[in-house]
């Protein structure tokens, strides 16, 4: 199964995203988890990407392209991925198919914008493993600390609110087009992110049943 995850930032993407990479055996594609290990082992990628990641805008469309077809190229994907993060822009949707990599199922979370601001603001992260936290809505076991390794939960620099409001801005300027480009070329799944985690998962899964 090859699904691409389209929606606004916070709009739970990656949250669900672990939850169908185990059920289905496949990887998750996050460039945003890709790019913030660029930006921690100081590639050079990671460094002409941490200024444009920390003002909310996107990375550019050629960085991005190599970095996932070289991804997806790898042995891991043959039965399957999950692109969360990507494509983003029209140039990176129409890359994926002019390199022969077909999609089969596409999912686009709803969400209206002051719920986006409330949960990243409120989100945490283990930056090792990607978990993903709310201080309200998921809490960890322990104020702070990862329920798996008890290591402390960092908040994204990207979370803080006028930055949210320019992503969100980023987000129906360039990625809104793409979903447009999909319902072209497929049905696509259309999900109520705003439900609690688990009803949304069931959610997709009926869909994906089908
Ligand atoms: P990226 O890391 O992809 O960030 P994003 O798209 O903004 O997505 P988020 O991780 O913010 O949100 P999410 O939808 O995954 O929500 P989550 O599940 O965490 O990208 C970061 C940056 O990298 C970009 O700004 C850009 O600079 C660069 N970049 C990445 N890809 C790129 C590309 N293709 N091209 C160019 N640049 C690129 O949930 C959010 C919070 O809500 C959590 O706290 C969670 O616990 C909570 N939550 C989740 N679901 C629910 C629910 N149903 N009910 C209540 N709370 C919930």
């Amino acid at each position: 199964m090859k699904i691409i995850l389209i929606g606004p930032n916070g709009a739970g993407k990656g949250t669900q995203a672990k939850r169908l990479c185990e059920r289905y055996g496949i990887p998750q594609i996050s460039t945003g988890d890709m790019l913030r290990a660029e930006v921690k082992a100081a590639t050079p990628l990671g460094l002409k990407a941490k200024s444009l990641m920390d003002a909310g805008q996107l990375v550019p469309d050629d960085l991005m392209i190599v970095l996932v077809k070289q991804r997806v190229a790898q042995s891991d994907c043959e039965p399957g991925f999950l692109l969360d993060g990507f494509p983003r822009t029209l140039d990176q949707a129409r890359a994926l198919q002019t390199a022969g990599i077909s999609i089969d199922k596409v999912i686009h979370f709803k969400v209206p914008v002051e719920v986006l601001v409330q949960r990243l603001s409120g989100r945490r992260i283990h930056p090792a493993s990607g978990r993903i936290y709310h201080i309200h809505n998921q809490p960890p076991k322990v104020a702070g600390l990862d329920d798996v390794t008890g290591e402390p939960l960092i908040m994204r620099p990207d979370d803080e609110e006028s930055v949210v409001r320019a992503r969100l801005a980023i987000f129906e300027k360039d990625t809104m087009p793409v979903l447009s480009y999909y319902k072209q070329l497929m049905p696509v799944i259309e999900i109520d992110g705003t439900k609690p985690v688990d009803d949304v998962a069931r959610e997709i899964e009926g869909a994906l049943q089908k």
